[in-house]
C-alpha cells in the first residue's frame, strides 16, 4: 500500500527544469523534485548559485546538471531547453519560478516604462516562452506537467504592487488559459501562489512591523519556508494531479497575507 502512495509522487525517470533555482523557492524546488527521482536542471541567473545547488543534490545521490540562464534573454531560454534535452533527452516537468518585483516599492509616480517592461519580461513573457519551448517535448514524451509560481499578490489589492501583482495575476491567468491549449496534448499547468515565504527576497522587505502586520492576518501563525511551497509544486509535478490542471494552489498558511500594506 505504501509503495503505490510513493508511485504517485514518483519522478523517477522524468527531466525537469526550474528556472531561478539557484535559491529561495527555486532551489526548493529542484530538491525536492530531484528527490522525487528527477533529473533537474538547475537553472539560475548566477552560473556559480546553480552549481552550488546541483552539487548538493548530486552529493545527496540525485541527479542535477547547472546551467546559467538569464529568463529575460530569448538566446539562453533556448539554449536551456536544447542544453536540457541534448543532456538527458526530453523535458518533463518545468518549474517557471524565477520572478522578480513587489516588496511594497512600485510607487506608480517613482518607478519608469523599464521597469514595468522588466517585470513584465521575467515573470509573464519568460513562462509563456518557455511553456512555447518545452510542450512540444512533453507532448512527445508522454508526460509534461508546467508549474508556474505566482503569489498572493496576484489576488491582494494593496498600494505600490501594482506591477508585480498584476504581472502575477496575468501568469494565473495565462495558466487557466494555456491548460485548454497544451491538455489535449498530455500537457498540465498549473500554480502555485506563495504567501510570504521565508527567503533572501522576503528578508530584503521584512520588518518586524510588516512581519506582525501580516501574521495578524495568517491562521496558521507563521511565516512560509520554502519546504512548504515546493511540497505544493511536487503534488502539481508529480502523476498524482494527473487529473489537475488550470489551477491555482494558494499556500499562504490560511488567510489573506498582504505584502505592499503599510510600507511606503
Ligand atoms: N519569497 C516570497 O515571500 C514569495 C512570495 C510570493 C511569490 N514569490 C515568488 O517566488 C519566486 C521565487 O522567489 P524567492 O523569494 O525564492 O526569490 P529569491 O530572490 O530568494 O531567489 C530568486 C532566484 O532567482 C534568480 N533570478 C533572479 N532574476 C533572474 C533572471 N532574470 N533569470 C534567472 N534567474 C533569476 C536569482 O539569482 C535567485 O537565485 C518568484 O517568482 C517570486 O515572485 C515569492
Amino acid at each position: 500500500m505504501k509503495d503505490d502512495i510513493a508511485k504517485l509522487f514518483d519522478l523517477a525517470g522524468k527531466v525537469a527544469v526550474v528556472t531561478g533555482g539557484g535559491d529561495g523557492i527555486g532551489k526548493g524546488c529542484a530538491e525536492i523534485l530531484a528527490a522525487a527521482g528527477a533529473s533537474v536542471m538547475v537553472s539560475d541567473l548566477s552560473a556559480e548559485k546553480a552549481r552550488v545547488v546541483a552539487d548538493g543534490i548530486v552529493a545527496l545521490g540525485g541527479d542535477a546538471t547547472p546551467i546559467a540562464c538569464n529568463v529575460l534573454d530569448d538566446g539562453d531560454l533556448v539554449n536551456l531547453v536544447n542544453n536540457t534535452v541534448e543532456t538527458y533527452g526530453t523535458v518533463n516537468v518545468l518549474v517557471n519560478n524565477a520572478g522578480v518585483g513587489g516588496g511594497g516599492r512600485e510607487d506608480p509616480f517613482k518607478i519608469d516604462r523599464q521597469y514595468v517592461e522588466r517585470i513584465y519580461n521575467i515573470n509573464v513573457i519568460a513562462p509563456w516562452r518557455l511553456c512555447q519551448l518545452v510542450v512540444p517535448y512533453m507532448a512527445k514524451s508522454g508526460y509534461g506537467s508546467v508549474v508556474n509560481i505566482t503569489s498572493m499578490s496576484s489576488v491582494n489589492k494593496e498600494p505600490d504592487m501594482g506591477v508585480y501583482a498584476s504581472s502575477k495575476a496575468a501568469l494565473n491567468h495565462l495558466a487557466a488559459n494555456l491548460a485548454y491549449d497544451f491538455g489535449p496534448m498530455g500537457v498540465r499547468v498549473n500554480n502555485v501562489g506563495p504567501g510570504a515565504t521565508r527567503t533572501h527576497a522576503l528578508e530584503s522587505v521584512l520588518t518586524p512591523w510588516l512581519q506582525e502586520a501580516m501574521l495578524a492576518h495568517t491562521p496558521l501563525k507563521r511565516i512560509g519556508e520554502v519546504s512548504d511551497i515546493a511540497g505544493a509544486v511536487l503534488y502539481f509535478a508529480a502523476p498524482v494531479s494527473a487529473w489537475v490542471s488550470g489551477q491555482t494552489l494558494f499556500v499562504n498558511g490560511g488567510g489573506v497575507q498582504t505584502m505592499g500594506a503599510g510600507t511606503r
